[in-house]
Parts: structure tokens; sequence; C-alpha cells
């Protein structure tokens, strides 16, 4: 099994538990199961259908969308925001949905969260579940990353908790038959 899989982060900040458990995937995939980090959300601009209908996608939204493209599936770790999806991860993801080619449609996507609360993000996981099926993605199942109580969990900008590494190699293992399993 050979797969190129794209990770893309939800949040922006240096010290963010979701950069922090994206950084851990790559030791914890099975083998032949390569993760690349992702173009960082906040490089696009706010959409704005007037933009796009003057100039075209901006280049930094290409190159979202051509990661996208290149892999045999993404994995998204991200906070959650008020019970939701981080405006600037859902901004990025209204871009490349308006696209001709539109990259997500078909592709295999799996889910992950880190959050210092009780419910680990799961409500944003819920969220973006349906916002994936409605462009067409092949969400994952289970099981199913949360990582809550986030500050017991990293230290020093690692994840230590063997509960969680245990449950992402599991999910990454899943996750590499399933993109063999659905990939058009
Ligand atoms: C605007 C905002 C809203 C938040 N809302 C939630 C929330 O609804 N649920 C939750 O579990 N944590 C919430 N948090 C706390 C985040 O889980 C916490 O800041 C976490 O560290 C963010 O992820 P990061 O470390 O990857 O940046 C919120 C944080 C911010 C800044």
């Amino acid at each position: 099994m050979a797969l190129n899989v794209l990770v893309i982060c939800g949040s922006l900040r240096k010290g963010s538990y979701n950069a922090a458990l994206a950084r851990a995937l790559p030791a914890l995939a099975p083998e032949g199961m390569h993760l690349t980090d992702a173009p960082r959300v906040d490089t696009m601009p706010h959409y704005n259908y007037d933009d796009q209908a003057a100039t075209g996608f901006p280049s930094s939204v290409t190159a979202f969308a051509d990661a996208i493209r290149a892999a045999d599936g993404v994995i998204i770790v991200s906070p959650e925001y008020n019970w939701t999806i981080p405006g600037t991860l859902k901004n990025a993801i209204d871009w490349v949905s308006r696209m001709k080619e539109q990259p997500f449609k078909d592709k295999p996507v799996a889910l992950q969260s880190a959050s210092g609360a009780l419910l680990g993000g799961s409500r944003m996981q819920y969220h973006l579940r349906m916002v994936m099926q409605s462009i067409d993605a092949q969400i994952f199942g289970k099981p199913e990353v949360i990582v809550n109580m986030a500050a017991s969990k990293f230290a020093d900008g690692k994840l230590t908790d063997q509960g969680a590494i245990d449950l992402i190699k599991q999910q990454l293992a899943a996750f590499g038959k399933f993109i063999d399993r659905v990939k058009v």
C-alpha cells in the first residue's frame, strides 16, 4: 500500500494542540502511508463571489485545491469554535467547493480534533461531516479521533497520551484500508 495523505490543520496558532496532533501523525501511520501538510488555511482571502467572478480563483486557493487533488486521501485536524467549524477552515472549504473540478469530490476524508474541553471537538466533527457530505467527499466513519482534555494529553508540543496514540494508529490503519476500498 503506497498512499499519499494530505493533512489540513484548522488552527492557526503556534502552540496549537491540533497542530501538535497533526505533527504526531507520520510516526503513527501504517507502512506505505505518506503524510504531507496542506498549505495553511489562512493563505486564502475571505470568500466573495464578486472577487471570484472578477478575477477567478486566487493562486492560494488553486494551490490548496491542487494539494487535495494530488492526495489519495485527506485528514482534517481541527479545533471546535463555538460548537462548530473554525471560520478560516470553513472559508478554505467554501473556496474550493466552487471549483469546476471540485477537489473534495469522491475524496476519502478522515477527521480528528483536539480540545481542552470534555467533548474534544466532537460537535465540530459532526458539522464538518455534514459539510463533507454536501461536497461529495467519501467521509470515513470509525474509529473517531477526539482528543479531549488536551492540556493533560500533550507536553512540550508533543502528544503523550497512550490511549490517544493507540486510537490514532487504529484510525490511520483503518483509513488506509478505507482509501483502498473507495478510491475512484
Ligand atoms: C473562538 C473560540 C471558540 C471556542 N469554542 C470552543 C468550543 O465550542 N468547544 C471546545 O471544545 N473548545 C472551544 N474553544 C477552545 C479550544 O478548544 C481551545 O482554544 C483549543 O486549544 C483550540 O485548538 P488549538 O489548540 O489547536 O488552537 C474555543 C476557542 C476559541 C478561540
